[in-house]
């Protein structure tokens, strides 16, 4: 099929909640995607933060093919030694005893929230209310939306689901007046994302683990986007020196195909008994073999090091730009945002058609997060084109 007929097609049959960019891709490499025509598209989004180790990596494409030609799934009524080693590979580098494997993001949250409320039904009286904070962003379910307190995400969403408290990001006061007695849980990302990346302030976090102590409520960190490497850390919660009680995982984790985490500490492994939550594709083998792929390569202290250094630099690269337009730079690792007053969606497109993908987020945010392997040449590359567009 040739790009005009992909993009017919697309309008006539699929269903109508994106936005296309004009461009049909046609196949990827490295930190590098290529259209139809053949031009060549720097990757600055990753997918949304999903192909943390590029396009077409070998490795990930090995493995995955090795686990399909012996089964691509099975169901979790049965054993599998993909899953299993995943799960044991995440359990050695992180707070958790315990993984509960699923599909997306939006899935990992609904499940920690739905074991937060029966948490709270056995050991607090039936404690069921859950604090997130504002312009967070949690997924599209039911359950995550409401959790998302971002009141455009709401508009068609009433009634939204009840026991869903919002407090004020960056607010220990704010956050300590919606505690009472039926307060089960918090949920919060450790950098919001989608929100235009923010970060928490020095002690915020760690604020919340004592209030969380002092109140008996469990602390849940979505670390959907913000886990697993793209802080330069192992996982976010090292980056704040915060322990968690329970933390999602997902997009980066599977490689590029659908599948998520939720890490549970000790306190916590016996809660969810036979029955309590199921899935049919979580923790699908493919998916496992390539999320194998995935943490073998980012979990390592030296690739950590790099994408804390890449981080910086693109950070100190652009402040020597000195460019009116951008108000404020801000993120950490390859999770970069850059405020513009406005005109961000232009710069996206103008950046797409010199060759660059990047994105927007939040308002009016430029969201920078390339492939967390991306080579120091091609971060270059990218700034260049993105200096030029903003100019
Ligand atoms: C922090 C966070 N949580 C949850 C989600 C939802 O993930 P998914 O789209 O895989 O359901 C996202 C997606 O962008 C996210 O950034």
């Amino acid at each position: 099929m040739d790009a005009k007929q992909v993009k017919e097609l697309d309008k006539e049959y699929i269903g109508n909640t994106y936005k296309r960019y004009d461009v049909v891709f046609d196949r990827g490499m490295g930190s590098y995607l290529y259209d139809k025509d053949g031009k060549k598209y720097l990757d600055f989004f990753s997918g949304i933060a999903v192909n943390a180790l590029g396009h077409n990596n070998k490795a990930i494409v090995e493995a995955i093919t090795k686990q399909a030609k012996k089964f691509i799934h099975l169901s979790n009524h049965f054993y599998s030694d993909a899953q299993v080693e995943l799960a044991k590979m995440i359990v050695d580098h992180s707070f958790g005893t315990k993984v509960f494997f699923v599909n997306t993001g939006s899935e990992a949250n609904e499940v920690a929230m739905k074991l937060a409320r029966k948490w709270g039904l056995l050991n607090k009286n039936g404690a069921n209310k859950i604090i997130t904070f504002y312009n967070s962003f949690h997924g599209r379910t039911l359950a995550a939306l409401s959790a998302t307190a971002q009141v455009k995400f709401h508009k068609y969403l009433n009634p939204v689901s009840p026991g869903f408290i919002y407090a004020k990001f960056n607010d220990l006061k704010d956050v300590e007046s919606k505690i009472d007695k039926n307060t089960a849980a918090m949920l919060i990302e450790p950098v919001q994302a989608e929100g235009g990346i923010f970060t928490p302030n020095p002690g915020f976090l760690k604020g919340l683990r004592e209030l969380c102590d002092k109140n008996r409520i469990l602390l849940i960190f979505d670390e959907v986007q913000s886990g697993l490497g793209r802080l330069g850390r192992k996982f976010g919660y090292e980056e704040y020196g915060v322990k968690p009680d329970m933390m999602t995982l997902a997009k980066s984790i599977g490689g590029g195909i659908p599948l998520s985490a939720v890490v549970l500490d000790k306190k916590l492994e016996e809660v969810y008994t036979y029955g309590d939550h199921g899935t049919t594709m979580g923790g699908n083998p493919v998916a496992c073999a390539a999320g194998l792929v995935v943490l073998k390569t980012v979990l390592k202290p030296k690739f950590l090091h790099e994408v804390r250094e890449k981080g910086d630099y693109i950070i100190a690269q652009v402040k020597k730009w000195k460019n009116p337009r951008i108000l404020e730079i801000r993120g950490t690792g390859l999770l970069i945002g850059l405020q513009l007053e406005k005109g961000a969606a232009e710069v996206v497109t103008a950046a797409l058609k010199a060759g660059l993908i990047i994105n927007v987020t939040g308002t009016e945010t430029i969201r920078i997060e390339p492939p967390l392997n991306i080579k120091k040449a091609d971060i270059d590359k990218g700034l260049a084109i993105l200096k030029k567009v903003l100019a």
